[in-house]
C-alpha cells in the first residue's frame, strides 16, 4: 500500500516529537510512505525535511486555500480561524489524492493523519476493519461468527460515494439522461427503508421545459424573499450563490410523500407520523448516492413552499412534495460542498455531534474545548481539567471578522433588524419563528454550554454581525451570555455585550 502522511505542525517542532507521532500514526498500518504532505510554508521546517528524507518520501505542499476545499472528517474551528483551513493533516492527505485510513492524531505541536493512494493494492482490507472477534451464544455456548464486512474495495466504494456525493448546481451538461440509467437510480431510491414498509414516495419525472420554467419562477421569487430577509453583508454573499439548476439540468424529479400510504395501521407510524416523511427523505439520499456512483449530478432545491410546487405540478391534494431535484450529467463533482467553498458555511466537527449516554457528554467537553481554543486569559472551568481539546490543532492566531453583540433582557418577539436573534430561555416552547431560538436550560452550566454551542454554530454559519437578545434576566441568562462570550472567543468572533 502506498501511504501518504499528512502533517500539521508548529514552526520549530522537534524531530523527536514529530517522528514519535508519525510512528504512532503508522502503527499497525502496512505499506510504504510515498508522500509527506503539509501546507505551503512549512517545507523548510527541519523536522519535516528530515522526516521526509528518512522515509525516502516526497515532501509535497498544498496552499491553504486548496486544503480548505477538502472535506476532512475532523475539521477544527480553531485551525480554521488561525490559518484559514479547518484542517491541515487530514486535508493534506485528501489533497494528495489519498483516502484517509487514520484520522488525525495530535502531540503538543503537531498533528498527523494517514492515508493510502488509490492503487489496485487497496483491495487488501485495512487492518482496523477486519472481522471482530467471535461471540458466543449465552445459552448454548456455541460460537457465533459475526457477518463478514464487504471486502476492502467494496467498502472503499461505499465510503467513497458517501464522501464524494455533492449537491450540484453548476456544470450540468446538455446531454440527455438515458432512461435505463435513470431507472437504475430510481430503483436505488425505491429500495430505501420505510416505516412499516409503507413506501410512501412517488417520483414525478419532469423533462418539459415549460413546466420547469414555472417551477423555476417559484424558486426565483423565493430567492428574492430570502435575500430580502438577510443582513446586508450576508445578502451580498448570498447574491453570489447559485441555489438551483432547474433549467440547466435536463431532468427534474419531484419526490413526493403520501402520508396515508398503507392505510390505518402502518407498523411504527402511529406514535410518530413524521416517520413517513423521514422514509421519503431517505429514498432521496439513496437516489443521490446512486446518482453519484453513476456520474449523475443531483441538486436539491427547496426554495419554494411544497404547496406552490404541488399547485404548478398539479399534484393530487393528498400528495405532498418532499424534495425537488435537478438531475443530469455534469462536467465534474466538486471536492467540497459549494457552501464550504464559498465560505457561506462550515462543517461541524463530529466530536460535537456525538454524546455518550447523556446529552452533552461528548468525547471532549465543548466547554473546555472552547476555553482552550479561546483568547488567552479565559480560564478553564472548575472541575473540568485534564481533557485534551482534540478538535483543535496547533496554529497561529487570527479572527474571522464576525461579531456578536449580546443583549440581556427585553422582549423576545422584538426582531426589528435582520441581524437580531432572540433567545428564549423559558420553559414553554414559543411559536415557530427562525428569529427566536428556544433554549430552555435546566441548569446554569447547561445554559453556558448552550451559549457556547450557539456562538460556535453561528460561526459555522458564517454570520457577519449579529445581535443576540436573551429575553430573560435570570442567572441562566448570565450563564448563557457567558457561554456565548466563551464560544465567540473560541470561534474567532468579536464579542460585546450590553
Ligand atoms: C433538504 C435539503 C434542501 C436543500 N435545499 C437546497 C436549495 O434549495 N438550494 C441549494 O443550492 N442547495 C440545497 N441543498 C443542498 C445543501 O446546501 C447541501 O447539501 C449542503 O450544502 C452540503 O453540500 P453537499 O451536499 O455538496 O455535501 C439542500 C439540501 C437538503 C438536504
Amino acid at each position: 500500500m502506498k501511504l501518504v502522511v499528512g502533517i500539521g505542525l508548529r514552526g520549530g517542532t522537534s524531530y523527536e516529537e514529530l517522528t514519535a507521532l508519525v510512528r504512532d500514526g503508522l502503527h499497525d498500518v502496512t505499506g510504504d510512505v510515498h508522500v509527506v504532505a503539509t501546507r505551503t510554508g512549512r517545507e523548510q521546517e527541519p523536522a519535516l525535511k528530515r522526516l521526509a528524507q528518512d522515509l525516502n518520501a516526497e515532501l509535497r505542499t498544498f496552499e491553504t486555500s486548496e486544503l480548505a476545499t477538502q472535506s476532512p472528517p475532523t475539521p477544527s474551528e480553531k485551525v480554521q480561524h488561525h490559518i484559514g483551513t479547518p484542517s491541515v493533516a487530514e486535508a493534506a492527505v485528501l489533497a494528495a489524492g489519498a483516502r484517509l485510513i487514520r484520522t488525525k492524531q495530535q502531540s503538543p505541536n503537531a498533528t498527523v493523519a494517514i492515508g493510502h493512494l488509490p492503487t489496485p493494492e487497496h483491495d487488501e482490507p485495512a487492518r482496523e476493519h477486519t472481522t471482530p472477534a467471535p461471540a458466543y451464544d449465552e445459552s448454548t455456548g456455541e460460537r457465533i461468527t459475526p457477518a463478514p464486512a464487504y471486502d476492502g474495495s467494496a467498502r472503499e466504494a461505499v465510503h467513497r460515494v458517501i464522501a464524494e456525493r455533492r449537491d450540484v448546481r453548476r456544470g450540468f451538461l446538455d446531454l440527455p439522461v438515458d432512461d435505463l440509467l435513470l431507472t437504475r437510480v430510481l430503483e436505488a431510491a425505491h429500495r430505501a427503508p420505510s416505516v412499516g414498509l409503507s413506501q410512501p414516495w412517488d417520483f414525478l419525472v419532469i423533462r418539459d421545459r415549460d413546466l420547469r420554467r414555472k417551477v423555476h419562477d417559484l424558486a426565483t421569487a423565493q430567492r428574492d424573499t430570502f435575500a430580502a430577509s438577510l443582513p446586508d453583508d450576508r445578502r451580498a454573499a448570498f447574491d453570489g450563490l447559485k441555489i438551483e439548476a432547474i433549467l440547466d439540468a435536463p431532468v427534474n424529479l419531484a419526490v413526493t410523500c403520501d402520508p396515508g400510504r398503507g392505510g390505518r395501521h402502518v407498523l411504527g407510524r402511529h406514535a410518530d407520523p413524521r416517520t413517513t416523511w423521514f422514509s421519503a427523505a431517505i429514498a432521496i439520499q439513496n437516489l443521490w448516492l446512486a446518482a453519484r456512483a453513476e456520474g449523475l449530478g443531483v441538486g436539491w432545491v427547496s426554495f419554494f413552499t411544497p404547496e406552490e410546487v404541488a399547485g404548478v405540478l398539479g399534484l393530487p391534494a393528498h400528495i405532498e412534495l418532499v424534495g425537488y431535484l435537478c438531475v443530469g450529467h455534469v462536467a465534474e463533482f466538486a471536492t467540497a460542498p459549494e457552501l464550504v467553498r464559498t465560505g457561506w458555511a462550515k462543517r461541524r466537527p463530529l466530536t460535537w455531534a456525538v454524546h455518550h449516554e447523556t446529552w452533552g457528554n461528548r468525547d471532549v467537553s465543548i466547554v473546555n474545548e472552547a476555553l482552550e481554543a479561546g483568547e488567552p486569559g479565559v480560564t478553564r472551568q472548575a472541575g473540568q481539567a485534564g481533557e485534551p481539546a482534540r478538535a483543535g490543532e496547533p496554529g497561529e492566531g487570527a479572527t474571522s471578522g464576525q461579531t456578536v453583540h449580546v443583549i440581556i433582557g427585553g422582549d423576545a418577539s422584538s426582531l426589528r433588524h435582520p441581524e437580531d436573534l432572540a433567545v428564549d430561555l423559558g420553559p414553554t416552547k414559543p411559536p415557530a419563528n427562525f428569529g427566536v431560538l428556544w433554549r430552555h436550560a435546566r441548569t446554569a452550566p447547561e445554559a453556558t454550554e448552550f451559549g457556547i454551542e450557539l456562538a460556535r454554530d453561528l460561526a459555522l454559519q458564517g454570520i457577519g454581525h449579529l445581535h443576540v437578545r436573551i429575553a430573560d434576566r435570570t442567572d441562566h441568562a448570565e450563564a448563557f451570555a457567558q457561554g456565548i462570550a466563551t464560544g465567540a472567543s473560541a470561534s474567532g468572533l468579536r464579542h460585546s455585550s450590553a
